[in-house]
């Protein structure tokens, strides 16, 4: 047997090469992404080597998570339950991808993960290669392999020759990339606690922040980030750069208890500063280039679009037709949004686009309106039509309350 192992460097997926050569009689191919996480994936590729594993495949998914994943949530302004901006929910599709092209590549029989039985990983990872891969096996050894601790993976470790980086414990389960980092356990998991400022690993403190506003302009073409503060920037460089203005400034903390996939309800924090910018000021040209219409029905999709994505439905025919409805959407939406940072807080201070739909000519209270206020009566009259008749029928006296 030959198994694809989506493989980070860290303890369980270390653990987890050996236990699947000794369990599975196997050979090990390991596939690790490169999601513009912060932290290195150097010594990853000889780690992968040193357990023994046939080919060790590390690759730069950065351009592919932006374009392919990134900006179509940004455009459909999904946050999953009004908050998280999905950081981790939409990388997993993009490693399930990766994970199944190698396994094919190589010559693979299934392949492996390294989720725990209580997550929404799992689910994302699995759907994903249901959906990509039908004919490949799945194995997810967390949950059925007989380690209960951190400590008896470690021992495990010492009688298999597995290296093990003398790091301390840290307390938190972290997993980040270039859309935002997720924080969880520890004193987290009491939803009562106030995270503790070392929980924290991208965004300083609104405390600490400088006292000094900071103004960011941000262009879009077609719903789609393009420069920033005048400058033109690719998305990826775009982004990184937001993440590290905004986060200066104390802005992206999200302290969110949720719902999770398999019932259960978790605390978690993220920061994610350049997505929540940017979601703000795509939002905000949405509001001056959309007809009323198309941007009520689409704020209705966003969470729909969140549920699926969250859910781990990204390789869904639901979602490729949501994509196209948005993307029909957006090509209005072009223009600049500049925004104020300041400790923590995220303002528009203004907004201008060449599709903007804002008249000042029906808008203003001066002598220059242009707006036919005469034609309002007759619009009422009807508008009030089934009120009026409902209310003449039934002699009900308006809200009354229930006693
Ligand atoms: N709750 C988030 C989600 O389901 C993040 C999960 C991973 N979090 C972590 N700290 N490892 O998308």
């Amino acid at each position: 047997m030959k198994i694809a192992l989506a493989f980070s460097g860290g303890l369980d997926t270390s653990v987890m090469v050996k236990w699947l050569q000794e369990h599975y009689d196997a050979e090990v191919v390991t596939v690790t992404g490169d999601l513009g996480q912060q932290k290195e994936l150097i010594g990853v590729e000889e780690k992968a080597k040193t357990l023994g594993v046939v080919s060790a495949h590390i690759l730069d998914l950065r351009d592919e998570f932006v374009h392919g994943y990134i900006l179509p949530a940004l455009k459909a302004g999904a946050l999953y339950e009004g908050s998280y901006p999905m950081a981790t929910a939409l990388g997993r599709p993009l490693l399930a991808k990766a994970l199944v092209d190698v396994a094919r590549q190589t010559g693979c029989d299934a392949v492996a993960h390294g989720c725990t039985g209580k997550g929404n990983d799992q689910v994302r990872f699995e759907a994903s290669v249901a959906a990509l891969a039908p004919e490949l096996k799945v194995l997810a050894p967390v949950r059925n392999w007989e380690f209960r601790s951190r400590e008896e993976e470690i021992a495990y470790c010492q009688t298999h020759g597995i290296p093990v980086a003398a790091t301390t414990a840290n307390p938190y389960s972290i997993d980040e990339n270039i859309w935002g980092t997720s924080i969880e356990c520890g004193v987290l998991e009491d939803p009562m606690a106030e995270p503790p400022e070392d929980a924290y690993q991208r965004t300083v403190s609104p405390m600490n922040a400088p006292d000094e506003p900071c103004y960011v302009t941000i262009e879009f073409a077609a719903g789609i980030p393009v420069a920033l503060n005048g400058v033109a920037m690719e998305a990826p460089e775009l982004i990184a750069s937001l993440n590290t203005i905004a986060g200066a400034n104390g802005v992206g903390r999200i302290d969110l208890v949720e719902n999770r996939l398999v019932g259960i309800k978790s605390r978690e924090i993220y920061e994610a500063p350049a997505a929540l910018v940017l979601y703000k000021a795509h939002l905000e040209l949405e509001r001056l280039t959309l007809d009323r219409e198309t941007f009520h029905y689409k704020a209705k999709m966003a969470n729909d679009y969140a549920d699926l994505v969250y859910n781990g439905l990204w390789h869904s025919p639901l979602r490729s037709a949501m994509d196209a409805f948005i993307d029909r959407t957006q090509s209005v939406v072009n223009g600049l949004v500049k925004l104020k940072l300041y400790k923590g807080n995220i303002e528009v201070s203004g907004r201008t686009s060449p599709n903007s739909l804002y008249d000042t000519g029906l808008a203003t209270y001066t002598e220059e309106d242009a707006f036919d206020h005469k034609a309002s009566e007759g619009f009422i009259a009807i508008y009030a039509l089934p009120l009026k008749t409902y209310h003449r029928v039934n002699n009900e006296a308006p809200n009354e309350v229930a006693k």
